[in-house]
Formats: structure tokens, C-alpha cells, sequence
């Protein structure tokens, strides 16, 4: 099984058949070797610096039901907001204030109505903020929408895949989903000049090893500039509010083979990764991560963006424990990086 790892080292890939006999080895040997090669990887790229994204939560109004997501549209539970514009430019001077120099906003999918003011909002942050990055995740627009949030002054665009394969799709998300229309939206955002992320949950119902090994291959193909990866984790209001959540060293074993196949890679030590575990982030960045995300929305709606139980957004996940994530990130020998951290054609400005 090592030939397997040195040669995804040296070749950037594997077979299908090499990849799923990867991820079933259960050796805890070999993925410390491949943790180690993964990290020395993302060391020799980026040094011990760590990339921090501030990320600003507007809304969890959704028109989606995905099954596992606590904001789904049926969720009667949870009291909705949306943050105004002033709002969210408020949390953004904090963040800037803080030393964030790239912004995430982020929410539920809203109707078409609302591109406008989307629109508005971006120009607004970048108007008032020129040195920073303006990334999106806000599910799936119109082509249109997206290219005029992009000449709005957004840079970069986060999307799940979720599962690249068809049948496993459709037992997440209902009918009035599908695959064809997310992979059609990811293929627009490349064309329109996003830096794209795109990624998958860990151990989402359903999901088998052979799917994850075509999750890998799309991966590859689709040549994503970050990659977003993290357990699934129940939530008590969702039809999957009994299953069990993603397994840890998997969730590790995929984030390595990321790394090596995509070295440059913008890769966060997701918050889900850290509410799994309390060592969950730095444990992610161990195996090869290299951003992460803290919290940067308005304390008291935090708890209401739940798309899990229990949801970190407190300490060192939240913007205003910067110094306590410092301090942690100090513990395992890396540093915070406040600088953009723009993914340049595999070659990093830092
Ligand atoms: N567990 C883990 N991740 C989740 N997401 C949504 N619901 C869950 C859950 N229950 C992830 C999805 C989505 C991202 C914003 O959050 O992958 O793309």
C-alpha cells in the first residue's frame, strides 16, 4: 500500500481501482505516512502559514429541502434571518479591523429576486474594501447572476458537488434537484473567471466507497482551485437526523490525497472537521489543510446558521478568538497568514 502512496506523490494520481483500495486500507501506519507526506507537501508550498477566511453567514432563508441540512426549507424549527447590507459591511470593517483580508459570504439559496441586491452588496464590499478578496456561496444562480456578482468584484465562488455520482445525488436532495444542473453551474463559474471550491461531506448517507472514488476522479478532472471536505454531521431536525456522522480518519485519508494530487490548493480545516473533534482543525491541517474559516457573523444569529448539531462557531472558530485560534495553530508549529492568499496558476503571492 506505501507504492501506492509514494506513487500519488510522484504521479499527482491513481487508478479508480488503486484509489478505492486506498481508501478501504485501515493500516493506521500508512495513514500516518500519508498525513506526514500530505503535510510536508503543503509545507514545502505555503510554509507553516495557515490562510484565514472571514466568514459571514447572511442568511439561512433556503428554497432547498436537502435532506441533510438543518436550514432545508421544511425546517419550521429554526427562526430565519437575513443580514442587511449594512449589516454584513459592518461585519466585514470588524473583520478588516481583525486583519481578515478575504471575506466569505455565505447562505441558504435565495430566489432571483434577490441578485440584485446581492449585487449591490458585493460592489458595496469592494468599494470599501480594494485589498480584499470577496468570495460567494450561495448555491446555484443563473449564469447571468453569476458573472454579475463576479464584475460586481467578487473573486471567487464556493459549491459543493456534494456527490458526483447520479443515484447517490438524488437520495440527498429531492427531485426538484439535480447533479447535471450543479456540475453546469460549477463549469460556468470556471468560464466566468471565479476561482472555484467545490467538495463533498465525509460519510453522507448513502455514500459508498465507489462513489468517493469518483468524488476523487471529478476531482481531478475538474482541477477545483480549493477544495472544501468535512464530515457530514447530523442534524436533529433533517430526515437524516439518525444517521451517524462522518468518520474522522477518512474524512484525514481524503484530504491528504487532495493534497497530493492538487498541491497549490486552498484547503480548509472545515468547521464541521472541527466540531467532529476538539482537535478536529488542527488535525486537518496536519494532514495537509491550509485555511481556515473562522466566524466573522454577528454573535447572536450565529446559532441559527445550524446546518449540524452542534456546530462550532465559538473560541477559536469564531473571528473574534483570533488570538486563541493563533495560539492553538502555535501548539502544532504554524502561524496565521493575514495576507489574501489568492491561488495564482499553481503559484501562490504570499
Ligand atoms: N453535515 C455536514 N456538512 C453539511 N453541510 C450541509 N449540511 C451538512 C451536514 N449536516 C455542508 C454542505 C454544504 C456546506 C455549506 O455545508 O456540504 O455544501
Amino acid at each position: 500500500m506505501k507504492h501506492l502512496i509514494d506513487k500519488l506523490r510522484s504521479n499527482r494520481r491513481l487508478d479508480a481501482e488503486e484509489y478505492k483500495a486506498l481508501l478501504l486500507c485501515r493500516d493506521t501506519a500508512l495513514a500516518a505516512y500519508l498525513q506526514g507526506l500530505a503535510r510536508e507537501e503543503a509545507l514545502a508550498r505555503f510554509g507553516n502559514k495557515i490562510f484565514i477566511r472571514g466568514l459571514i453567514e447572511i442568511t439561512n432563508r433556503c428554497r432547498n429541502n436537502c435532506y441533510y441540512c438543518g436550514i432545508r426549507k421544511e425546517n419550521r424549527n429554526i427562526t430565519r434571518y437575513e443580514l442587511t447590507q449594512e449589516e454584513i459591511l459592518s461585519c466585514c470593517h470588524e473583520g478588516y479591523r481583525l486583519g481578515f483580508r478575504t471575506f466569505v459570504l455565505q447562505g441558504g439559496e435565495a430566489p432571483a429576486v434577490k441578485d440584485e441586491g446581492m449585487v449591490e452588496t458585493v460592489a458595496a464590499i469592494r468599494q470599501s474594501f480594494p485589498d480584499c478578496a470577496i468570495t460567494l456561496s450561495l448555491g446555484e444562480k443563473s449564469r447571468e447572476a453569476y458573472e454579475r456578482f463576479f464584475l460586481a468584484g467578487a473573486n471567487r465562488y464556493l459549491l459543493r458537488h456534494e456527490t458526483c455520482n447520479e443515484r447517490h445525488y438524488r437520495k440527498l436532495h429531492p427531485a426538484e434537484m439535480s447533479l447535471s444542473h450543479r456540475l453546469q453551474c460549477l463549469g460556468w463559474l470556471k468560464e466566468i473567471g471565479y476561482q472555484v471550491g467545490t467538495g463533498i461531506m465525509v460519510g453522507s448517507p448513502y455514500q459508498t466507497v465507489d462513489y468517493l472514488v469518483e468524488d476523487i476522479l471529478f476531482i481531478e478532472r475538474f482541477h477545483p482551485e480549493m477544495i472544501g471536505i468535512g464530515p457530514f454531521l447530523p442534524h436533529h431536525d433533517t430526515p437524516f437526523s439518525s444517521f451517524s456522522s462522518g468518520d474522522m480518519e477518512l474524512t484525514l485519508k481524503l484530504l491528504s490525497i487532495f493534497r497530493l494530487m492538487h498541491p497549490s490548493a486552498l484547503i480548509p480545516a472545515t468547521t464541521a472537521l472541527a466540531t467532529l473533534a476538539p482537535d478536529g482543525r488542527e488535525r486537518g491541517i496536519l494532514a495537509g489543510a491550509n485555511v481556515v474559516m473562522p466566524n466573522l457573523s454577528p454573535s447572536h444569529q450565529r446559532a441559527k446558521y445550524s446546518l449540524y448539531d452542534n456546530k462550532a462557531s465559538v473560541g477559536a472558530e469564531a473571528a473574534e478568538g483570533l488570538q486563541k485560534l493563533e495560539e492553538r495553530l502555535k501548539g502544532i508549529g504554524y502561524e496565521v497568514s493575514k495576507e489574501r492568499g489568492d491561488y495564482e496558476n499553481g503559484e501562490l503571492t504570499v
